[in-house]
Parts: C-alpha cells; sequence; structure tokens
C-alpha cells in the first residue's frame, strides 16, 4: 500500500453495503473540543459551560484513590463491578443483583436499547430530549416518536400518556429533563404510569441529574416504578453531582434480576476500567463532597436564573445543573458571540428549538463571565 493510501484511505467501488441503519443515524451533538472553542473564540482561557461537568472538580478521596498503589493497571479490572454494585446497594437500597454498572451511564442507554427496543419495536420520547435516547434506539433500527415540551417549558404529560396508549416499547426520558431542566414530580409519574401498559411498555428513566433534585418534589420514583410492576431501567451517573465525567462510571437499576442479567450480556466484558472502579467506589465515601457541591450549585443557578430574566431571557425551571436558555434569536449566532468572549456553551440544534441555548451552572466568576457576555450577544445579535 502507497503512502498515499495509507493517508487516504480507499476507494474502491465494490464493497458489501454497511448497516444502513448505522450510516443514517444523525451525529451526537457532542459540542466542541475544547481546542477547537479556542481556535474559533481565538482566545486560551475559556470557561467550559457546554457539558455539564462539575466545575467543583471531585472529592479529594477520589484523587487519593487514583494516585494510590492499590491501583493495578497491569490488571484487568474486575468485571462483575462486585465492590462497586455493592456499595450502590448500599447507597441507592437496590439489591447489588440489579445492579449493571456502565462505562459511563450513556453505555446503559445503548445495552437497554438492544434489550428492549428493536425493528417494530419503537420507542417514545420528549422533545428536545437527550440525543442518545433516540439514537441508540434508531441504530437498532427502532422508530422513534417525539413528544414535545410544553410553551411553558414542562413535560407535556397528556401528550405522553395519549402516546403511550400506542403501547410503544419503551419510554425513554430523563428527570431532570436534559436539555430544559424541570423533574417530573410524583403526581405527574404516576399519571405516566397509569398510562403505559406494562405488558407493551418498558420504561428507561434517565435520572443522570438526580443528586440535583429537589428533595421535596423528588418523587420516590424506584418505589413508584416498582409498583407499576413492568420492565424498568433508572440511570444513574458519577459524571455529573459527582464530578467525575473523565472516568466514565454510571450504573443501571434494573427492574429484576433477570433484566439486570440481559442488560449485562448487552455490555462488553471489561467495560469498566480500574480508575473508574476505583474512582467511583472513593467519590461514594464522601457524600457531603458531593451535597456541598450540588448546594453551591443550586444558589448559583438562582442567581443566573435571576440575571437571565432581568435581560428579558426566559429559562424553564431547572432542578439541574444547567439552564435552557430562549435567546430569541439564532442561538448560533448567540454561541459563537459567546465563544468570542471566552465562554463555551451548547446552541441547541433539534428542529423548533434553534433559538434556544444550553448553560451549565458552572463556577461564580465563569457564571459572571456568561452573564455579562450574554448581555452583550443579545445587544449585537439581531432578533429574528
Ligand atoms: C440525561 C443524560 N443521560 C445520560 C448522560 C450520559 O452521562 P454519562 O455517560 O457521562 O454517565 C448524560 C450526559 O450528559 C445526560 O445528560
Amino acid at each position: 500500500m502507497s503512502q498515499a493510501e495509507l493517508t487516504t484511505g480507499h476507494t474502491a467501488a465494490a464493497l458489501p453495503a454497511l448497516n444502513a441503519d448505522i450510516a443514517a443515524l444523525p451525529p451526537y451533538n457532542a459540542g466542541l473540543s475544547l481546542a477547537e472553542a479556542q481556535r474559533l473564540g481565538g482566545r486560551e482561557d475559556m470557561a467550559r459551560l457546554a457539558s455539564n461537568e462539575n466545575p467543583d472538580g471531585c472529592a479529594p478521596a477520589v484523587l487519593a484513590a487514583l494516585s494510590g498503589a492499590a491501583l493495578e493497571p497491569w490488571r484487568y479490572a474486575d468485571p462483575a463491578c462486585t465492590q462497586l454494585r455493592a456499595a450502590l446497594a448500599g447507597h441507592t437500597g437496590v439489591a447489588a443483583d440489579r445492579i449493571v454498572i456502565g462505562n459511563g451511564s450513556e453505555e446503559m442507554i445503548l445495552a437497554a436499547s438492544r434489550v428492549l427496543v428493536g425493528p417494530g419495536r419503537g420507542v417514545l420520547t420528549v422533545l428536545p430530549s437527550f440525543g442518545l435516547h433516540a439514537i441508540c434506539a434508531a441504530s437498532l433500527g427502532a422508530g422513534v416518536s417525539h413528544v414535545p415540551m410544553t410553551p411553558g417549558g414542562g413535560f407535556d404529560i397528556g401528550g405522553l400518556c395519549a402516546a403511550l396508549a400506542q403501547g410503544p416499547a419503551m419510554l425513554a426520558l430523563s428527570s431532570p429533563w436534559n436539555p430544559v431542566g424541570p423533574a417530573l414530580d410524583a403526581p405527574a409519574l404516576d399519571r405516566l404510569l397509569r398510562a403505559a401498559d406494562p405488558a407493551r411498555t418498558a420504561i428507561l428513566f434517565d435520572e443522570a441529574y438526580f443528586e440535583y433534585a429537589d428533595p421535596v418534589t423528588r418523587p420516590a420514583a424506584l418505589a413508584m416504578l416498582a409498583r407499576w410492576g413492568g420492565h424498568w431501567v433508572s440511570l444513574r451517573s458519577f459524571s455529573k453531582a459527582w464530578g467525575l465525567a473523565g472516568l466514565r462510571v454510571g450504573y443501571a437499576l434494573c427492574s429484576g434480576r433477570a433484566l439486570a442479567t440481559t442488560l449485562g450480556n448487552a455490555k462488553t466484558p471489561f467495560n469498566v476500567n480500574a480508575a473508574a472502579q476505583a474512582g467511583a467506589l472513593a467519590a461514594l465515601t464522601d457524600p457531603a463532597w458531593m451535597q456541598a457541591s450540588v448546594a453551591r450549585c443550586a444558589a448559583e443557578r438562582a442567581r443566573m436564573t435571576s440575571a437571565l430574566a432581568a435581560i428579558g431571557l426566559f429559562t424553564p425551571p431547572s432542578q439541574t445543573n444547567f439552564l435552557f436558555v430562549d435567546t430569541g434569536r439564532d442561538a448560533e449566532a448567540v454561541a459563537a458571540a459567546l465563544l468570542r468572549a471566552g465562554v463555551i456553551v451548547k446552541p441547541w440544534r433539534e428542529p423548533g428549538f434553534e433559538h434556544f441555548l444550553r448553560v451549565t451552572i458552572g463556577t461564580a466568576d465563569e457564571n459572571d463571565r456568561f452573564i455579562h457576555a450574554i448581555r452583550n450577544a443579545c445587544l449585537t445579535c439581531q432578533e429574528p
């Protein structure tokens, strides 16, 4: 093979077809890399408010575990994540044999989709949505239907109940809701569960932002799902409140052992590496660190919400570490102006939501920079 062929790849015409479902997938909107954002913004100092990472970092116990001699990178990690599942059983009250650990909770979205949907067995989700709920289902040849948010930025419970009456194979939604912010309260979840027929529909209840939800209104979702009686998976993540996004650890709490075992069959065997297992275990030893970070985030979120309202920008009420901001203009243009001011946010791309951007709650300094920059951007970017 010539150097040119090595560089550009081959161009032969007659090759077997690629998987058409995968080839047709929309790309996941992962946002800009830091290097790309710095190039486009023309500056180095960036406030990284696009990916809902934790600006507080992580608990010191995690860093200690990652640098400790107990980590043996030359050994395969425990494929069953035995210690971490035992710790999570204590943390959640769900038996260890109903917990499956993923390389991020996103891996468990794909595993649950592989187990629960397929051609002729579609998924129902919301709009706007966390992209992988639809992308994983579509990659398996499953149809996807959406129920849009209400004008006030809430779940359209009536619309979801009507769609559930059609018996989709899976209802997949996040609560608290990425990218919008609200969480289902107990009466809303109760209505959805009454509308979902356990003989036809499974539920993927994605709680990646669980720790940020208001403890007063947060429904006892696991107990409600258990009473409902169908197949369900509750997803949690170490990437957000626990600050371990780079380690890639999330987990699925499953309605029963058979579902957990099947989800385990749908992932690769050594999916969670040794550093990730050690880091997550260490994080669980310091819940006070996580709670303090969540409290700081809630205070900053309230401050940001008021500042945005003062500029005249609407944000649905959020129980997460981000806000969904209606800029009233092309959010790509606003995001480009923010980049030049040293702030990375995520302009939303789903049809009908191109005026919105999602901004992570950062440190107080980062949030000040964002507020200042969006005020200026709204003065310079044209309204439609
Ligand atoms: C709703 C939701 N689910 C799942 C994930 C995936 O998280 P991770 O794979 O980092 O655990 C995210 C990440 O942003 C998310 O917002």
